[in-house]
């Protein structure tokens, strides 16, 4: 039986919030805010706006799994980066699981030549190799971000979300 953690987009808010304050209060203000595609890109975008950071770039990168099935690495399939070197970078993602593609997405930025680099995730998971320098809280469970729940009914139609009724018929009438 999975067990799923399912956060509101007021919790969502409040824990960008939380972040946001952490990072402020370490007088740590980033020059470019990079999103690591798919899931980074909302959570991203609330940082931007909160700290007025024009500076958007992105990384997409995969890691192709189900449940418990994974790759051995994610992959990354395309760097949408420039101007960087010398910039203090904060990557953003919503979650760190395994930690692999954070780690992955770190050592491509290192290569930019960046004068600081500080990771974010909205959540971390217990295990992950790797934590990012801000998070809001640990969490041990298959997370369901409102940005993610169609990819994840995908996957699992028992997933406990609204509207999935709605989202499969319209889904499976129109997939090639
Ligand atoms: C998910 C999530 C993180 C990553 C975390 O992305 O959004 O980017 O997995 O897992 P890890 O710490 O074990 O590497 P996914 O690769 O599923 O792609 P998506 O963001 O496009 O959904
Ligand atoms: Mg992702």
């Amino acid at each position: 039986m999975v067990e799923y953690y399912i956060p509101t987009w007021d919790e969502i808010e409040e824990d960008v919030f939380q972040i946001a304050e952490k990072i402020a209060n370490e007088k740590f203000v980033p020059d470019v805010i990079i999103a690591i595609l798919t899931g980074g890109v909302i959570p991203a975008k609330l940082f931007s706006d909160i700290f007025g950071i024009k500076t958007l770039r992105y990384i997409e990168i995969k890691f192709y799994r189900g449940v418990n099935k994974t790759d051995a690495k994610p992959v990354v399939k395309a760097v949408y980066v420039n101007d960087v070197e010398n910039k203090k970078i904060l990557i953003v993602d919503d979650v760190a699981d395994s930690g692999e593609t954070l780690e992955a997405v770190t050592n491509v930025i290192a290569m930019f030549n960046p004068s600081l680099i500080r990771t974010a995730t909205i959540y971390v998971k217990p295990w992950s190799r790797k934590y990012p320098d801000y998070y809001s809280k640990i969490i041990d469970k298959w997370i369901i971000f409102p940005w993610d729940k169609w990819d994840v009914v995908r996957e699992n139609k028992d997933a406990p979300v609204k509207n999935k009724e709605r989202f499969l018929e319209l889904h499976n009438s129109i997939k090639k």
